[in-house]
């Protein structure tokens, strides 16, 4: 595996595999590595592109500066998994390089209420700091294929308007959400979970999965996100929303055949972890 820092540095060797005719597949990420990253290289190579996948925690998207300072990082362990599973070339830049200080790096988007639902109304400015970022990394890589996972539901969402907000080629892959073998959905946030919480912490995807059983049983919306939250909070933990919505507008629906494609979302403290997960419940 190549290993860059710099991104000029990082560009001749992405211009050297394009003269080999190669299309790239990119894979951002913010390290702490787990499984659902590597499967998305492992997609990504498996549908016959160079993998790139960059590790770079980016502050602009912490609306809560405890947070960035508690995010994980085990850079060594991260490259170690990356070679493992055969990734071709690695990003991890400083700060600095991705944001100089000479230069201004912020475009504006406009998300409508992409940005202000759900995760959006808990973590303001977050959305727009990822788009910040990942629209500044496909600016460096300039990838063909742009792989991210199921399980932030909302922030593809995002991405996906950003990227047709600036008209751009590359296209966006969704991935499944990898799993823990209790069906907790695999995340970097996992290894701050107290042994206590851990325990308590699938009770997130019983819920889900519930909620998919009684939707497929003719219960009403109102209803799903009752039963989810007491199912929730009765097993510990705190739910800050429940929310069924339409896959594309991200708005609540009111009945199931307002919409072919729904998702019901959820955040949920577990301790001072912040959990969330998703799962498709009409179309998909
Ligand atoms: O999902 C993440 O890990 C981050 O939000 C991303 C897409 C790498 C941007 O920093």
């Amino acid at each position: 595996m190549f290993s860059f820092e710099i991104i000029k540095q990082l560009q001749t060797h992405i211009t050297s595999l394009r003269h080999q005719r190669t299309t790239i597949g990119f894979i951002p990420t913010m390290g702490a590595l787990h499984a659902g990253h590597a499967a998305l290289v492992q997609q990504a190579a498996h549908e016959g592109n160079q993998t790139v996948c960059s590790i770079f925690v980016n502050p602009t998207q912490f609306n809560d500066p405890r947070d960035l300072e508690k995010y994980p990082r085990t850079p060594h362990k991260d490259i170690a998994l990356l070679a493992k599973v055969g990734c071709d070339v690695l990003f991890i830049p400083p700060v600095a390089e991705v944001y100089p200080e000479n230069e201004v790096i912020n475009r504006a988007f406009d998300f409508g209420h992409l940005d202000t639902v759900m995760e959006g109304a808990f973590r303001p400015g977050h959305f727009q700091g990822v788009a910040q970022v990942v629209s500044r990394l496909l600016d460096i890589v300039q990838p063909d294929i742009l792989y991210m996972g199921q399980k932030d539901y909302q922030q593809t969402v995002i991405v996906k308007s950003m990227l047709q907000q600036l008209d751009s080629p590359v296209r966006l892959v969704r991935c499944p959400t990898l799993r823990e073998a209790d069906g907790l959905a695999m995340s970097s946030r996992n290894v701050r979970l107290t042994p206590d919480f851990r325990q308590k912490a699938p009770a997130v995807y019983q819920a889900l999965l519930q909620a998919k059983t009684l939707a497929d049983n003719g219960h009403s919306p109102s209803e799903i996100q009752q039963i989810a939250l007491e199912k929730i909070t009765n097993a510990g933990l705190k739910p800050e929303y429940f929310d069924l919505v339409d896959g594309e507008t991200l708005l609540p629906i009111a009945r199931f055949n307002d919409s072919k494609n729904i998702v019901a979302c959820t955040a949920v403290w577990a301790g001072d972890v912040r959990l969330i997960d998703n799962i498709f419940l009409k179309g998909g």
